[in-house]
């Protein structure tokens, strides 16, 4: 069976299906009409594609077929307890799967399509397996193009968590989702780098009178109250989100970790100095140091403090630098406690928490 050409969109689904028996690489498809069209009879036939999104790419499957999803979770050796998030073309899609109520229209309204994903009471629509037996449902409207035009073009929403091995790094190129998990999928689509580089920020509306900030994200806190005009208590300390019960699963202490170890300083206290010369260490500054750089370990992830360019540069940074042997990565953390550096904090606390 000849897969050069693979994926064609003239493939039957059976066709997809012989050829996916074979298929030894994860291809890479453009993000044109005749890509998304090979994506389509994938995701048609039941299999995983890896998508870009706005904040980071997604190991995406039919949000409906409970078959098509346990492949994601089997892709990433991602536990059954941690629920996928669901995307839909449109809030019209999306009232489908969950009831929404007036403060979810209103955030809805607000900031979809975009990077915020909203819990909510499901409908049985969404198998039991997407949301972990939960009879809530986390639901987004991406905005990337290209994620919108194979939603458009599928008659079901697709279930998406980050397209990287369970607790490593998020995937924010198409090549970071090539180098941890090719060969499990047969493509991603490739639209080069995420605008973002953080997971969406996650809000739990399923008790309307008291909303919860699961996860911060692109869309901040402070955006947030203002719309709902109220103020949203602090993410739960870390040790209670560690077990099966827990409210918020999936927001494991250690997570997005590269396999070296991480070691935070906060702003303008990395001092190379202070490093051993000895090992071979990273430094990671948060902005881009003002004296010249004699060597070749220093970094920075911004020019000038700017925390847009740091969080879309954080994971790639991260990889990138994992795969440099390095013996330990020193990072400054985000001087800021507001807005994106929020997020950028807290995963730069859960890549450094001990495993
Ligand atoms: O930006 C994003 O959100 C990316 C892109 C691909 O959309 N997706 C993503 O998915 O970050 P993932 O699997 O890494 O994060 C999903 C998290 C779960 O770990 C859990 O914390 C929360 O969303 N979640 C999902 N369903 C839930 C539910 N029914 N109730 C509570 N939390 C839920
Ligand atoms: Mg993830």
């Amino acid at each position: 069976f000849a897969c050069a050409n693979f994926p064609k969109p003239s493939f039957s689904p059976r066709e997809v299906f012989l050829c996916l028996e074979m298929a030894v690489f994860t291809q890479s498809i453009s993000p044109n009409a005749e890509g998304i069209r090979a994506a389509v009879a994938l995701l048609k036939a039941g299999q995983c594609v890896a998508v870009p999104s706005e904040t980071v790419y997604g190991l995406a499957a039919n949000a409906l077929d409970a078959v098509a999803c346990r492949r994601i979770f089997e892709i990433k050796g991602r536990p059954l307890i941690d629920p996928l998030i669901v995307h839909c073309a449109d809030l019209a899609s999306a009232l489908h799967y969950a009831s929404f109520s007036p403060q979810a229209k209103a955030l809805a309204a607000a900031f979809w399509p975009g990077p915020l994903t909203l819990v909510l009471p499901k409908t049985n629509l969404i198998p039991d397996l997407v949301t972990a037996g939960l009879p809530s449902v986390a639901l987004r409207v991406p905005s990337r193009q290209v994620f919108r035009d194979l939603l458009s073009a599928l008659p079901f929403p697709l279930a998406a968590p980050s397209a990287n091995p369970f607790g490593y790094v998020s995937p924010t190129r198409a090549e970071h989702v090539l180098q941890t998990l090719s060969g499990r999928l047969p493509a991603v689509i490739d639209d080069g780098p995420c605008q973002h580089g953080v997971e969406s920020t996650i809000v739990d509306l399923r008790v309307p009178s008291a909303p919860r900030l699961l996860r911060p994200g692109p869309i901040s806190r402070q955006a947030i109250e203002a719309i709902l005009k109220t103020k949203l208590p602090s993410a739960l300390p870390p040790h209670l989100e560690q077990t099966a019960a827990q409210p918020a699963p999936g927001l494991l202490l250690t997570h997005y970790s590269p396999r070296t170890k991480l070691i935070l300083h906060p702003e303008g206290m990395l001092k190379s100095a202070e490093l051993a010369q000895t090992d071979k260490v990273a430094r990671v500054y948060w902005r881009r140091p003002t004296e010249p750089i004699q060597d070749e370990a220093t970094f920075w992830l911004s020019e000038d403090g700017n925390e847009v360019s740091a969080a879309a540069k954080l994971f790639d940074l991260l990889q990138v630098l994992d795969r440099g042997q390095y013996t330990a990565l020193h990072l400054e953390t985000a001087p800021d406690s507001a807005g994106l550096s929020e997020a950028i904090n807290d995963r730069l606390a859960r890549a450094a928490a001990k495993r």
